[in-house]
């Protein structure tokens, strides 16, 4: 059975600021998402929360880009929006840039990660959802999984892995993608990839067979947007177990934080915290980034799940390394490199700062006068 699974994910307001989802809200999302399944539009549908944001998962045979599929998502935060404006609930429908839907939400605010398959006789996958960072968060966890032998071992051990995989990456600048087999061309990847603020990785796949391994949301709101208007907090797809990494494999990355853009004002860089789905509430300095993990088995369709993977001690440490990360970071308080290089922040006054004291930069060359009233910084030396 050939199936689709869709994950597109929006945040349409914030509960308490962009700290997490409203129940009422979330309610009429899977509402709707629900009557889908009842009109045989669907074959499934779940949602999911991380911080501020809400998922749709979605199974179904219409294959990717489908109108109908996107026009569900789209009328389902359409609706969810609605409550969010009652309850007046912060940055109602930020994620929604259009009054209209046009065929397919990609470029209109929602973030979308789906992949086409063939069922196995088991198929379990994991879906990632990050709120307070940005799509090229994981380039790293994904270049572990499907080419690093120290964190995945079946690459080695595993007959159908052995050959490696195979990584599109997207020019999140120009819209442009490359893909670079691994093995062979894994410094040319890792060239690209270690460039997060450019470059993301936007799907993997199985060398020996072209089978697709995982699928992440690229979209970048603020390139689309002209603006600021949130970050792109993504989600990710990736499938698991005979020929595909273990799950233990997919989730080794996350056991120890790395450093990724996001957390406070889109404009800082932070640990990733892999949380359970209760503790996907980021609040101090509106985070530190969060992740988390829904496992599923795929039964003709069905999404069986989900179990909540991070809830589980083995990422207790990660947790805390988590929080020493934030505690080193925030000590540097607005300075860099906690806070991003300016071109990297979401939203910046700078310019209008620059703007202001235009006419007060001065040359501290010699001979050179400063202007009026700023003599005293010259004359004396
Ligand atoms: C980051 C994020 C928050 C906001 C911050 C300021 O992705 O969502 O950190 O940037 O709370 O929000 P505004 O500008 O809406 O007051
Ligand atoms: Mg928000
Ligand atoms: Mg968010």
């Amino acid at each position: 059975m050939r199936i689709t699974l869709s994950v597109i994910k929006a945040d349409i307001g914030g509960f308490v600021g962009h700290s997490g989802v409203h129940p009422e809200v979330l309610e009429k999302v899977k509402e709707i998402g629900l009557a889908e399944v009842e009109k045989g539009n669907l074959i499934d549908c779940q949602v999911l929360v991380c911080g501020d944001d809400i998922a749709l998962v979605m199974t179904h045979q219409h294959g990717v880009d489908s109108e109908l599929v996107h026009g569900i998502a789209w009328k389902a935060f359409e609706e969810g929006t609605k409550i969010s404006k009652k309850l007046k609930l912060y940055g109602a429908g930020q994620d929604l840039l259009s009054d209209t839907f046009s065929g397919n939400v990609k470029g209109m605010g929602p973030g979308v990660a789906e992949m086409e398959f063939e069922e196995r006789p088991s198929e379990p996958v994991i879906v990632f959802f990050a709120d307070k960072t940005a799509p090229s968060a994981w380039s790293l966890p994904l270049y572990e999984m499907f080419a690093d032998p120290m964190v995945c071992a079946g690459l080695v051990i595993d007959p159908k892995m052995h050959d490696g995989f195979t990584f599109e990456v997207l020019d999140t600048y120009t819209g442009k993608a490359v893909k670079l087999s691994t093995p062979a061309e894994l410094y040319d990847l890792l060239a690209l990839i270690g460039s997060v603020e450019r470059y993301a990785v936007k799907s993997v796949w199985r060398n020996s067979d072209g089978e697709i391994a995982a699928v992440a949301s690229t979209q970048r709101l603020s390139l689309i947007a002209g603006k600021y208007v949130g970050k792109d907090d993504p989600v990710m797809i990736v499938r698991a177990q005979s020929g595909f990494p273990a799950v233990g494999e997919i989730l080794e990355p996350f056991a120890r934080p790395w450093i990724v853009e996001g957390w406070m004002r889109g404009s800082h860089n932070g640990p990733i915290m892999p949380v359970s789905f209760k503790q996907a509430t980021p609040t101090r300095f509106d985070g530190p980034p969060r992740v988390i993990a829904a496992g599923y088995q795929i039964a003709q369709g069905k999404l069986i799940g989900p179990r909540d993977l991070f809830d589980d001690p083995a990422f207790d440490r990660a947790r805390e390394q988590a929080q020493t990360i934030a505690d080193i970071l925030r000590r540097q308080g607005i300075f860099e490199p906690h806070r991003l290089p300016s071109e990297e922040m979401e939203y910046t006054t700078l310019p209008k700062i620059l703007k202001k004291l235009e006419g007060r930069f001065y040359d501290l060359e010699e001979g050179k006068k400063a202007p009026t009233g700023e003599e005293h910084h010259t004359e004396t030396d």
